[in-house]
């Protein structure tokens, strides 16, 4: 197997970048993958551009309407802001963004009047999608109220069972599971428009790691010493006269109505602001399916710009990572990306960098400008 120079740098070069799973599993004919890099490894650059903050979602955390739910595999608003700047993207033009995730891309587009594509897999982004997006519509004052309704009720219990996946059980202290389940039905019986009651239901979502007894770390939830899984795993080790497993502690676990009601006072204000001065027409559309059958159904030449942060081919599964979301969503084991396993971005700062023809970065030269990102 010929490897083809990546980089400038020949210490670099020497490295193999490919190994016997690239291409993963034979979905990419290992001629097809040779033909993508005799195409385009010349046109890979590194930069020292950004930091960290700006290639990994940290200074998203604060960001106003980015912040509303964690996405650690994300990139930043200020990024995208940034790489459109660079390449002169306008209102009124194109960009695609293939693997979605918590949408910065086409959200940034969005407050830009630029208009977008995004395709994403996961139903838990299809309702990060689904929420933030309508931020410049949302009525303030049924948000209010629903706020007013959580700090003065307690919902009535609920019959519905938290729709665990096997590897989601005992997730939550029971009285979390319950009162996350009387909130879900709660929401249901009030009388709100279909926007607030999508609100709420992401809201609800976007504290389902913080109410629970793990943490995202890295590709794996991490588990407090408490759930039922750890303490049962830890006897029967005891008993067998084995040391039990280190879990971590995460202190006092918030009630679900506190937690509601922060997201949901931080969205309301974020709303406020964003909607002084809403951004000029423009349209955006997710589209909810796997970018290997997807992407080649678009048409071509539409897009004046590709800025996206990729999967990294059997490195990382975002259905182990993001189990609690999916699993509160309904969703089974079933998810498929038709390839195998849904991946993480390659953890280094390698950029695809497409060629800019003087101060035009259109697509005058046939092409669309395109960063490929690596966080
Ligand atoms: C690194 S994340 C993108 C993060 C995004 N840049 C952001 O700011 O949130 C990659 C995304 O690709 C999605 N993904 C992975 N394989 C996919 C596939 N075959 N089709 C569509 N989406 C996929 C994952 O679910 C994940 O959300």
């Amino acid at each position: 197997m010929q490897q083809l120079l990546l980089f400038a740098r020949e210490d670099l070069a020497l490295q193999s970048l490919t190994h016997a799973q690239f291409s993963h599993d034979g979905v990419c004919p290992e001629a097809a993958r040779m033909a993508l890099e005799q195409t385009y490894g010349g046109l890979l650059q590194e930069s020292n551009t950004f930091n960290r903050q700006l290639v990994s979602f940290q200074a998203n955390k604060t960001e106003r309407l980015h912040g509303w739910i964690k996405y650690r595999e994300g990139f930043s608003a200020g990024l995208v802001e940034s790489l459109l700047g660079d390449f002169g993207i306008k209102p009124g033009d194109t960009v695609l963004d293939p693997f979605a995730g918590s949408c910065t891309t086409l959200l940034v587009a969005q407050a830009l009047g630029v208009n977008a594509v995004g395709i994403e897999l996961l139903p838990n982004s299809h309702l990060a999608w689904d929420a933030k997006s309508r931020v410049y519509r949302y009525d303030l004052a049924e948000i209010s109220h629903v706020l007013h309704l959580i700090e003065s009720q307690t919902p009535p219990p609920s019959s519905r069972p938290f729709p665990h996946l096997p590897i989601t059980e005992s997730a939550f202290p029971p009285e979390v599971e319950r009162d996350l389940m009387a909130y879900d039905q709660w929401f249901d019986t009030l009388e709100l428009s279909a926007d607030t009651r999508l609100l709420c239901r992401f809201a609800l979502m976007s504290i389902l790691e913080d109410v629970s007894y793990t943490r995202k770390d890295g590709q794996y939830l991490r588990w407090d010493v408490r759930a039922e899984k750890i303490r049962a795993a830890n006897e029967r080790r005891r008993s067998q006269g084995l040391a039990p497993v280190h879990g971590i502690n995460k202190g006092v676990i918030p009630s679900v109505k506190s937690e509601l009601l922060k997201v949901l006072t931080r969205i309301r204000y974020d709303a406020q602001v964003l909607q002084r001065e809403p951004p000029p027409p423009s349209s955006q559309t997710l589209v909810r399916g796997n970018t290997l059958s997807e992407l080649p159904k678009m048409p071509p030449a539409v897009f004046d710009a590709v800025i996206t942060s990729p999967p990294y081919a059997n490195r990382y599964d975002y259905t182990r990572t993001y189990a609690l979301e999916l699993a509160y969503l309904g969703v089974g084991e079933g998810i498929s990306t038709g390839c195998g396993r849904i991946c993480s971005p390659v953890p280094s700062r390698i950029v695809l960098n497409l060629p800019i023809s003087g101060t035009s970065t259109r697509r005058s030269a046939g092409q669309p400008t395109s960063m490929l990102f690596s966080t």
